[in-house]
């Protein structure tokens, strides 16, 4: 694993997913489902697209008690996903927790990365929301060894902060990023981006692109060109 371009398959039904990855002829690109998709379409949608030879990254950012949180990766690992991810603000017990739930009987599970702090919470809302006083680049990395002292594999993190993510936790955990855009591309409501090419630099291991791929007029070009630039 490591060193993939996925695309988030931000779309509301199984129909525009499906329209949309056919395009892609025999290359079957790893998939990120949100929970836009899976909560409109349901587990089906993951084992359909599953059985089409696609790895799914599976985006639902669990948060509750451990408990909890350690049932339903019992059952979101049962789905045969790759990646799955939580957020670290549920602490390290719950995390903790959420691995001994991903655990399938013959020892294999999927990929566990935590959402730090989300791109769209800045310094600013921390501290008036959330009363967190500390710088966010703090925060993140505090987050981000939480999730090792866990146990998990990685983060996902703005690409932005993932070189300091790997000097904190090491080069070995995962830094998975969205914020990906080419140099000629739109913004859109992303704010603090990189080009795949710049994340490769850094050492980023997995690139999430979205709309770069999605809205562009030939797709599978696009991702292509994800493809030259991130990995090859
Ligand atoms: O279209 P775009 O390339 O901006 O899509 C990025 C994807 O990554 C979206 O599915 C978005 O929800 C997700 N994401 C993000 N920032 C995070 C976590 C997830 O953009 N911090």
């Amino acid at each position: 694993m490591g060193k993939d371009v996925i695309i988030a398959c931000d779309f509301q039904s199984k129909k525009e997913v499906f329209e949309f990855l056919d395009k892609f002829k025999g290359k079957k690109p790893f998939v990120k489902i949100g929970m836009e998709l899976f909560y409109s379409e349901g587990p089906q949608i993951v084992r359909e697209i599953k059985k089409r030879g696609h790895k799914i990254f599976l985006d639902l950012k669990l948060h509750d008690i451990p408990n909890t949180v350690k049932k339903s990766m019992a059952v979101l690992s049962k789905l045969d996903i790759d990646i799955c991810n939580l957020h670290a603000g549920g602490t390290i017990t719950m995390m903790e927790a959420a691995l001994e739930g991903l655990r399938r009987s013959d020892g294999t599970r999927p990929i566990l990365i935590a959402v730090t702090q989300l791109t769209s919470t800045d310094e600013e809302t921390m501290k008036r929301d959330l009363l967190i006083s500390e710088p966010i680049e703090k925060v993140v990395m505090h987050y981000a060894k939480n999730a090792k002292k866990a146990g998990l594999d990685g983060v996902v993190c703005s690409p932005l902060e993932a070189e300091k993510v790997h000097e904190f936790c090491g080069k070995d955990f995962l830094t998975v990023t969205p914020g990906i855009r080419f140099v000629d591309s739109e913004l859109g409501d992303q704010k603090r981006i990189m080009t795949p090419k710049d994340a490769k630099k850094i050492g980023s291991d997995y690139i999430v692109v979205g709309r770069p791929i999605t809205a562009a007029l030939d797709p599978v070009a696009a991702y292509m060109r994800c493809i030259e630039e991130f990995v090859d």
